[in-house]
């Protein structure tokens, strides 16, 4: 039973191809460890685009959006961890907190949490529809809606002072790039890395790899303007997506090859190049997303023989309780200058532009702002 009718607008993914649907939906009663959350920013995201155009299967009714932050509006009995009137970051991979891999530490590869099945975790849904029915919402979240229900540990409390739009980012592209580097790669003080795709989360790996004192630091996209972020980034050297003799070009930036190489775009050619950037001993650190289905070949000989490593990057391999906060800190203190990842803004009435800026690689992280939130 839904409690006193809370009514809220969101962009309803319905079918691939089809704009986004503006339904008002009713939210689910708070109850247990559910939290609402009153969204204060929202990010586009890749993911979001995955969804949208079919690459993902993925049935309608959605909600989408995955990249928010917000403030506390109600608690249920049994949350501990966030009050009301707190500044929230969420967390597309709510965990359990209690299964092998949460207890030992990996919350991202918690083996029972519902949000990849984009419900809450005892399988209800977040929103619903006036007629009654059930409306997922995307990893659980759902941030293109003015305000949303999550479990507690998809809340995770930020300091005071970090702009939502900031926040909001830190809820994907920020913790995913910076957790490539830091936690997944780990990498070390002078080595080598490539960046191939320099969108929301490739500009945040070359943030981390400012962080973790790489270099040299090369960035690869197709966009001009792109590669001027990325170098204002920390980018030691730039180079087109299109270069035909792009190897030649990296071998010859980094001597035998990077010590790491991440590819943040989602695409087969690219992924299938990257065991070749890397140095005898280097690593390839998938992070972009590529649609269902797809493989790419691998040499096998040359991973044996050079003592490569290929490393699958989920969320940066991050804890949202830990990570959220630490990232936030880091931002405050004026070490990772995430600002600079803030593109322009936009309504909810206007995420299907937000969704084709990312198609068409125009502007930096589109951010959707709810109410008057700074
Ligand atoms: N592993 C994870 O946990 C995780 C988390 C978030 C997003 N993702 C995935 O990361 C990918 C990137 O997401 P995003 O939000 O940064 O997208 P984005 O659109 O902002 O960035 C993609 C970038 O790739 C560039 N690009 C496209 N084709 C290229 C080419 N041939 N050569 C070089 N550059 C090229 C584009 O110009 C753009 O700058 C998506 O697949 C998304 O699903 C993964
Ligand atoms: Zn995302
Ligand atoms: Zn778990």
């Amino acid at each position: 039973m839904m409690g006193p009718a809370q009514t809220v607008r969101a962009r309803v993914f319905e079918a691939p191809g089809e704009a986004l649907a503006a339904r008002e939906l009713r939210l689910a009663e708070i109850r247990d460890d559910l939290v609402r959350v009153r969204l204060r920013a929202s990010g586009v995201c890749g993911s979001d685009l995955h969804v949208a155009d079919g690459d993902w299967t993925a049935r309608g009714p959605l909600v989408l959006g995955h990249e928010g932050a917000g403030t506390v509006e109600e608690v249920g009995p049994g949350v501990k961890d966030v009050r009301v009137g707190d500044g929230v970051v969420l967390s597309w991979f709510a965990p359990c907190r209690r299964c092998r891999n949460c207890a030992g530490g990996r919350a991202w590869l918690c083996q029972n949490t519902k949000a990849l099945e984009n419900t809450l975790p005892d399988g209800t849904t977040s929103f619903e529809a006036p007629d009654g029915e059930p409306v997922p919402a995307f990893l659980g979240l759902g941030t293109f809606a003015e305000a949303t229900v999550v479990p507690e540990s998809a809340a995770v409390k930020i300091p005071d002072g970090v702009p939502f739009p900031v926040a909001a980012l830190i809820g994907c592209s920020v913790t995913t790039g910076v957790g490539a580097v830091v936690n997944t790669a780990r990498v070390r003080t002078g080595d080598s890395a490539v960046v191939i795709g320099c969108g929301g989360v490739g500009q945040a790996v070359l943030l981390g790899l400012g962080l973790a004192g790489a270099d040299p630091i090369v960035a690869v996209d197709l966009s001009e303007e792109r590669l001027a972020l990325a170098r204002e980034l920390g980018a030691t050297h730039a180079l087109g997506g299109d270069d035909p003799d792009l190897e030649d070009h990296i071998r010859s930036i980094t001597g035998e090859g990077a010590d790491h190489a991440f590819e943040a775009i989602g695409r087969a050619a690219t992924m299938g190049m990257l065991t070749s950037l890397v140095c005898r001993g280097g690593q390839a650190v998938i992070v972009g997303m590529p649609a269902e289905g797809v493989t790419v070949p691998l040499d096998p000989f040359d991973l044996a023989d050079g003592g490569k490593r290929v490393l699958g990057c989920n969320y940066g391999s991050s804890v949202p309780s830990v990570d959220f906060p630490k990232l936030a800190r880091l931002y405050a203190s004026g070490r990772l200058p995430l600002d600079r990842l803030v593109g322009r803004t936009a309504t909810l009435d206007e995420v299907d532009g937000a969704l084709d800026d990312l198609r068409r690689t125009v502007g930096l992280r589109t951010i959707i702002r709810h109410g008057n939130g700074s």
